[in-house]
């Protein structure tokens, strides 16, 4: 688990799921079942569409809200595309960079994630940068040489939060075990105390994203290195993501609770 320094992060992934009514009622759950006095901060990613209406249904529930992704530049011509500027004000305050399906999806390299994690943090958003290995390059070994390279060109700001999103792992069930998380989460953790120094790599939060269930997060939560979770599927349920939640602020509890 993280330590002080750390507070961890709970971040529910929608993906592109749920319309209006849908997304208030869930947001009306979580408010009525959040932990008094928890932990971790939480956020929210819906689709575009719905970031106003879910800002509003969230407000002063001190559940943050984020943008899926974001242009690079800060305005522009650029159809079909959102700015960090634009998501601020529709409530945003987090925003996800390179998530393995807008890599996969939409061609973007480590450059480009790079620049969108600078335009987030430029636009006063907390940018969720997501790194991650898919199932042939950790086959062949190729694992730390992607999350160097995927690490190399991100922006070196204490606001920015750091995932670790094995591609095999995402939305396949086959969750990372709690070893090859805290590897990973350890690995890229020395790689930034080479570049920023110790103090600076341990004050840095870095999730755990793939197949997050309420079943697997206790074991994970105890994981040193790591400092929360971004969860997809599981995110759309607000029971499971309070289970999530609640695991992260008290995992010894959490695991007490497994068999
Ligand atoms: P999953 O997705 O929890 O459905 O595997 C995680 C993510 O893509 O962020």
């Amino acid at each position: 688990m993280t330590t002080a320094a750390r507070r961890p992060v709970m971040a529910g992934n929608w993906k592109m799921h749920l319309v209006r009514a849908e997304a208030e009622a869930w947001c009306a759950e979580v408010r009525a079942g959040l932990p008094a006095g928890r932990a971790a901060e939480v956020v929210v990613f819906p689709s575009f569409p719905l970031l106003a209406a879910v800002s509003a249904a969230l407000a002063g529930s001190g559940v943050a809200v984020g943008g899926q992704d974001l242009h690079a530049e800060a305005a522009g011509a650029f159809t079909g595309d959102v700015a960090g500027r634009q998501l601020a004000d529709a409530g945003c305050t987090w925003v996800l960079c390179g998530h393995s399906e807008r890599r996969r999806d939409h061609a973007e390299g480590d450059e480009l994630v790079a620049a969108k994690a600078r335009a987030a943090l430029a636009a006063g958003l907390t940018p969720i940068a997501c790194v991650g290995e898919t199932r042939d390059e950790r086959h062949s070994g190729r694992t730390f040489d992607v999350l160097a390279r995927q690490l190399e060109p991100l922006p070196d700001d204490s606001r920015l939060v750091l995932a670790y999103e094995p591609v095999w792992a995402i939305g396949t069930g086959e969750t990372a075990t709690p070893e090859i998380a805290e590897d990973a989460h350890a690995f890229l953790r020395e790689r930034l105390a080479r570049r920023t120094g110790e103090a600076a790599a341990r004050a840095k939060r870095i999730l755990y994203g793939g197949s997050v269930t309420p079943d697997n997060a206790g074991a994970l939560a105890r994981q040193g290195d790591l400092d929360g979770f971004l969860v997809g599927g599981a995110s759309l349920d607000p029971k499971r993501f309070l289970a999530i939640l609640t695991s992260l602020a008290a995992p010894e509890a959490a695991l007490r609770g497994s068999p």
